[in-house]
């Protein structure tokens, strides 16, 4: 048994893609193809794939159904992260969601995935991104206040919704954890956030995001060994479409 992530897969099989980038950068050509045959090498019936958010580009139904059908027909017992881009996934609809595609996909938010000893925690999260100003040597020297005062905002909410999750794997016995946060977990002027110290206090073992894409972005946030946590960044540009292994 193991367990694998990769986030990002802003399928759009029957909706409109919205960024450029996914058709001319040939990182994105063909990417449903190439994740899907990793998976099918690497990711057996009993292995957990959680796929940390950015699912789909669909608004309506008949757009993002689609995208769901092709993550439930991939190997192994897929866990998903709410991301920023996944219209079909209204906060309060998770419950519902659970409902109707129980057995075939989990949904997590505000409760917890059990894997072995461990409890899978997360949420979406939340970094401030700007607008940042910068001096003629690219350095930054400000940044809009009245959008980073809605920022805080939105990592409070977020920060209750892992503190949620966190509570439910506590309250059933769980001391170990893998948390994973669509967001990196601290914005590009920070070294900690309520994210990494939850983290910590917790003691969870991994901290594991996306939401990061191209070469410029993919050192936002912690990558590596800090206080003890191992950061990981898994956005499917970045992986180049192969699921990383978290656990085994
Ligand atoms: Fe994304
Ligand atoms: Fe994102």
């Amino acid at each position: 048994m193991s367990l694998y992530a990769l986030g990002d897969l802003h399928l759009h099989f029957a909706s409109e893609t919205r960024i450029p980038v996914q058709t001319n950068d040939p990182v994105w050509k063909g990417h449903e193809i190439r994740f899907e045959t990793f998976c099918r090498k690497l990711v057996g019936p009993d292995d957990v794939l959680l796929l940390a958010g950015d699912h789909s580009w669909g608004r309506r139904n008949t757009e993002w159904e689609p995208d769901l059908e092709y993550i439930c027909s991939l190997p192994g017992r897929k866990v998903l992260l709410r991301g920023n881009h996944d219209s079909f996934w209204d906060a309060k609809k998770t419950a519902a969601l659970n409902r109707r595609y129980e057995g075939r996909l989990f949904f997590l938010q505000n409760n917890y995935y059990p894997y072995r000893d461990y409890a899978l925690v997360g949420t979406k999260g939340f970094t401030f991104e700007g607008p940042f100003y910068l001096d003629r040597h690219r350095r930054i020297i400000g940044w809009d206040e009245e959008k980073a005062v809605h920022a805080q905002q939105l990592v409070e909410r977020e920060a209750e919704r892992l503190e949620a999750s966190f509570a439910s794997a506590k309250a059933d016995g769980y001391s170990r954890f893998i948390v994973f946060l669509h967001y990196p977990p601290t914005n590009i002027l920070e070294q900690e956030s309520v994210f990494t110290r939850m983290a910590e206090d917790y003691g969870a073992e991994q901290v594991v995001y996306a939401h990061c894409h191209g070469q410029s972005r993919f050192h936002d946030s912690l990558l590596g060994d800090h206080n003890g946590i191992l950061y990981r960044l898994v956005s499917g540009d970045y992986l180049q479409w192969r699921p990383e292994k978290i656990l085994d």
